[in-house]
């Protein structure tokens, strides 16, 4: 690709091998999307516990790379061995080193518990060492690889080398704070640097907060995120900072993975179907309801949930509403795992209504295809939400979404009752009640067989690959290196 602006990707989960939500899928499908736009996009992740086993699983040939990269982190050489695969054409390494050999995610961060993704950030800046290829630019997704814009605009030893960072806000609501001490001296930061105007909020480092203003550019995952960020509560605070750095801001919608989200080819669902043979998605309805214990021969619509089970996600006004659940004549499954408090509420609401609601706890990516392709209707009533891939993979499906108009969610579904139709069901006031009007009115329509038929097609017909929005990142590559 000579002469294609060069671009590391700076990720800790990437589908399929360390996906814990959306992130990792948009880690998983971007860079192929821009590798056929003709960026030279590449990888870099950490080889957290289990990730290599499932790359020699999926058949990838691997090299483990003769160089290794170091960074110097608390008075210590930190090193990581450098293993390369290739998936789809995009050249991905992994990092291996003690310092990823702990959970994934922290419950709690502390100096410890943060330090291994400033590591990582620091060893993604000394790859080029080990690869004999310099990126045009880092490109960063959330807080745990915030630290990279820091580092190249402040640090002292990477400030030198001028280079350029995107930083992409997937949740803002997550943002990697921690007492600063010793962090600060820790990782080579002048005690400048913990300041208002650069990593410092509210005393402590807050890693996001760093990333954003020191990136050259911030991008967010929906236009619709990248208004709310910039005066929204969920930012916990940060939409002060968001909006002082506007100018260098944009919201570029997600896309999904086109060919893997496809009921025409997917080889997890027991019978494959598209929009002219629609007849496979009875037989999917047919095994979801087997499974889920509940009678086959059923004419109720199936509402399902694929979720975190997270406050985000707004699963409290499920459980809110869950004495008018049984009452609507649907039949409601729910796959996902998170607080205690939201797993608790589903199992003992599935337990008093055994005939109607059934719980899959746990995180479970085959049986989350099967909940895409035999339900009927999505519900995702989210508090917040800035992009959200699941709506966009259930309308692929022919599930329609019932979501909050909340970010990406407003961005991607259209109400069916607003003027010309749509292919979906909304709300605005998040609340039980803004919840139920929407879902009752899904609810009927899907009994309404004819109505929903058109609901149904126009939903599979949206567009939801990559390839618009990996031309608004490549136009955006291409400005910050002319
Ligand atoms: P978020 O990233 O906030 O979790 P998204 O809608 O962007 O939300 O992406 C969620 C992704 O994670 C989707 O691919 C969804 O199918 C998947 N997912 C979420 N929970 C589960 C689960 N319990 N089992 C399988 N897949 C899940
Ligand atoms: C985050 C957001 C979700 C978004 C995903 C990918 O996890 O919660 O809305 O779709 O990132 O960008």
């Amino acid at each position: 690709m000579t002469g294609a602006v060069k671009v590391l990707f700076v990720t800790t989960e990437i589908a399929p091998f360390s996906k814990v939500g959306g992130l990792g899928d948009v880690a998983g499908s971007l860079p192929k999307a821009l590798r056929q736009a003709g960026v030279d996009v590449r990888v870099v992740t950490p080889a957290w516990p289990g990730v290599l086993d499932k790359v020699a699983a999926a058949g990838l040939k691997t090299t483990i790379l003769p160089q290794h990269v170091c960074a110097a982190y608390n008075w210590e050489i930190r090193e990581a061995a450098v293993i390369r695969t290739e998936v789809d054409g995009v050249p991905i390494y992994f990092l291996r080193a003690e310092d990823y050999n702990g959970d994934m995610y922290p419950p709690q961060l502390n100096f410890w518990s943060a330090s291994p993704f400033a590591v990582f950030c620091m060893q993604a800046l000394e790859l080029h060492r080990a690869i004999d290829w310099t990126p045009d630019i880092y490109h960063c997704h959330d807080w745990t690889s915030a630290f990279l814009p820091c580092a190249l605009a402040w640090h002292r030893h990477y400030r030198q080398k001028g280079g350029r960072s995107v930083m992409t806000l997937h949740n803002v609501a997550y943002q990697g704070v921690f007492e600063p001490d010793p962090f600060m001296l820790a990782s080579g930061l002048e005690p400048w640097c913990f300041s208002p105007s650069t990593m410092e909020f509210y005393g402590q480092v807050n890693l996001l907060k760093g990333g954003i203003v020191a990136a050259t550019a911030v991008t967010t995952v929906s236009p619709t995120y990248a208004s709310e960020i910039q005066t929204y509560e969920s930012t916990r605070e940060l939409s002060g900072v968001i909006y002082q750095q506007r100018h260098k801001l944009r919201g570029i919608l997600n896309g999904i993975d086109t060919v893997y989200w496809n009921p025409e080819r997917d080889p997890m669902i027991p019978e494959r179907y598209s929009l002219k043979k629609m007849s496979g998605k009875d037989l999917c309805r047919e095994e979801l309801l087997r499974k889920s214990g509940f009678d086959v021969k059923t004419q109720d619509p199936i509402v399902v949930c694929v979720s975190r089970l997270v406050e985000q996600k707004g699963f409290h006004l499920v459980l809110e509403a869950m004495d008018v659940l049984p009452t609507l004549g649907a039949k409601f499954v729910f796959l996902g795992s998170g607080h205690d408090w939201l797993e608790d509420g589903l199992t003992q609401a599935a337990a008093a209504h055994p005939d109607c609601i059934k719980f899959f706890k746990g995180y479970d990516e085959p049986l989350s295809h099967l909940l895409y392709a035999g339900g009927n209707i999505f519900l995702m009533p989210s508090v917040f939400e800035p992009c959200g891939l699941s709506q966009m993979i259930s309308m692929r499906y022919g599930t329609i979404p019932v979501v909050r108009e909340v970010g990406g969610l407003r961005d991607t579904v259209t109400d069916a009752d607003s003027p010309g139709g749509g292919d979906g069901f909304t709300f605005l006031t998040c609340d039980r009640d803004g919840m139920l009007w929407a879902l009752s009115r899904a609810i009927e329509r899907c009994r309404n067989g004819a109505a929903w038929q058109q609901i149904v097609s126009r939903a599979m017909q949206q567009d939801f690959t990559w390839n618009r929005s990996a031309g608004l990142y490549k136009a955006l590559y291409q400005e910050m290196t002319a």
